[in-house]
């Protein structure tokens, strides 16, 4: 594990593994990368492939992440105290599950989903979250009509490789006024994007939007391989007071 500068562009896949969460949901079986489904069963395969063919544009994946991606993701979610997690792109909540899963009692767990059908899956399955359907772009502003002046971490499982530059800036922006100077920041990519330009630029915004970027092992045992990022400290204090200011914090 270690931090990455700007311009780096090596082989993820040599990066030590970030700790292990303590206790991994199964579901997955033997060496072969498979989709595994919550267990639920049908119902969160179906909805997903229904998103899928629905908005391919939107959703940027063949299946829901695995568990082993889902705990390496929802690992900065704390454990303790009553902290407010958001989830970016939560889908049919197979990083949910992983996230509620650390929560404590007391802990508020928002989950900002675009797509209105997934939405509404979810607040039928995850009656424990807040699901919000709106944009990620959007974030500060989402919370700011919800009385949540920042948030202890934001969990990402947004399709980054869909979206054009801007979009992705102005997203990482959203997310570093939210966590401000002491929250975490996780998200993940597909290992086989990694060489192309578009995951390139990505890595590289990350690295410009936060101090310190964490770059896990690859997860095998996701469809298809993948691996996180886990960000802490938003680089800019400039951008991060503008974000503040217009959202009224
Ligand atoms: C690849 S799926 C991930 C689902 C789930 N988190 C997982 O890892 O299995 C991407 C999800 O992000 C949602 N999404 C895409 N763009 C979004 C945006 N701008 N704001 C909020 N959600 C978005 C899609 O509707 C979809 O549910």
């Amino acid at each position: 594990m270690r931090t990455l500068g700007p311009d780096e562009e090596d082989d993820l896949t040599a990066e030590p593994a970030l700790p292990a969460p303590s206790t991994p949901r199964g579901g997955v079986a033997g060496s072969i990368p498979t989709c595994t489904v919550p267990p639920f069963a049908a119902g969160p395969r179906r909805a997903f492939l229904a998103a899928a063919v629905r908005s391919p544009g939107q959703i940027g994946a063949v299946a829901p992440s695995s568990p082993r991606l889902a705990d390496l993701l929802a690992s900065v979610v704390p454990t303790h105290g009553a902290p407010i997690v958001v989830e970016l792109g939560p889908g049919t909540g197979s990083v949910s599950a992983a996230i509620a899963e650390r929560l404590p009692a007391g802990a508020r767990h928002l989950a900002v989903e675009l797509d209105p059908r997934l939405a509404a899956y979810l607040r039928r399955t995850r009656p424990d979250m807040e699901v919000v359907v709106g944009d990620a772009e959007h974030l500060t502003g989402l919370l700011a009509a919800r009385s949540v002046p920042a948030v202890d971490a934001v969990v990402s499982g947004l399709p980054w490789s869909l979206f054009g530059g801007a979009t992705q800036r102005a997203i990482l922006d959203q997310v570093a006024a939210a966590i401000g100077p002491t929250g975490a920041f996780a998200t993940f990519a597909y290992t086989h994007t990694a060489p192309m330009t578009t995951a390139r630029r990505f890595r590289r915004m990350l690295s410009e939007v936060f101090d310190e970027v964490v770059v896990s092992r690859t997860i095998w045992r996701n469809l298809p391989p993948a691996y996180a990022y886990v960000c802490r400290r938003p680089r800019s204090e400039g951008r991060y007071q503008s974000v503040q200011r217009d959202t009224g914090r």
